[in-house]
């Protein structure tokens, strides 16, 4: 498994604002979906392309285009629908999978509640989207059941991630790399990341 954190300028400089308690819902989705439009940059630099002969102003020309694996993006809910227009922004013929989940908060443990996924997950890339990849009961969660629906190639992208998190899905699912813009300290006694974005649902949707 290999963890990339996205070391860039301008994903540095966006990671700042949304650390910012101040910053509001607009400005932190809007940021969010500014950062998936980087990870997904990254996340996507080894796909396969193929040479094409089209038509071109001057007469027939060599171009590229993307061959082979067809993508599902996998936003949880209900957060993971922060990142998703940004990755949709750059691959707008993904098929999208949505997974319902929430984590309860005295156990810590993912509830589902829903899930919707698309077809041929064995001839997808899956791309899972979350903010938050904590103690990464989520994400593991998420990964066995593309797993159990056939899907073979899995990454993640995520904002921020707790080294916690991180060792359990090396632990189970060493297969599945993870794109992200930090790596962060440590979880506190409920859960958090520190120093973290606090609750990432609660400030892409304006609640509480
Ligand atoms: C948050 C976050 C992840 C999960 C991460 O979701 O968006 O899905 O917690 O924690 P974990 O790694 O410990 O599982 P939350 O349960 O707050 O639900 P929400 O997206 O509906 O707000
Ligand atoms: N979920 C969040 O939204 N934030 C955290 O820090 C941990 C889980």
């Amino acid at each position: 498994m290999a963890v990339h954190i996205v070391n860039h300028p301008l994903v540095r400089h966006k990671l700042g604002i949304l650390r910012q308690a101040s910053t509001s819902t607009h400005e932190f989705r809007a940021v969010s979906n500014e950062v998936a439009r980087l990870l997904i940059y990254e996340a996507t630099k080894n796909m396969l392309t193929e040479t094409l002969t089209v038509q071109g102003w001057a007469g027939p020309v060599d171009v590229e285009a993307i061959s082979g694996k067809k993508v599902t993006v996998v936003p949880i809910l209900r957060a993971g629908l922060g990142l998703m227009d940004g990755v949709l922004d750059m691959i707008p013929g993904a098929r999208i999978s949505v997974v319902g989940m929430y984590r309860n908060e005295s156990t810590l443990e993912p509830v589902e509640y829903y899930v919707k996924l698309a077809s041929d997950l064995d001839q997808r890339l899956a791309i899972i989207l979350d903010p938050m990849l904590a103690t990464g009961g989520s994400i593991i969660a998420a990964i066995d059941l593309l797993k159990k629906h056939g899907c073979r190639q899995i990454c993640s992208l995520n904002l921020v991630c707790a080294p916690e998190g991180i060792a359990k899905v090396e632990a189970k699912h060493p297969d599945v790399d993870i794109y992200t813009a930090a790596v962060d300290d440590h979880l506190n006694e409920n859960g958090y990341i520190i120093p973290g974005l606090g609750d990432a649902g609660d400030r892409i949707f304006g609640t509480k």
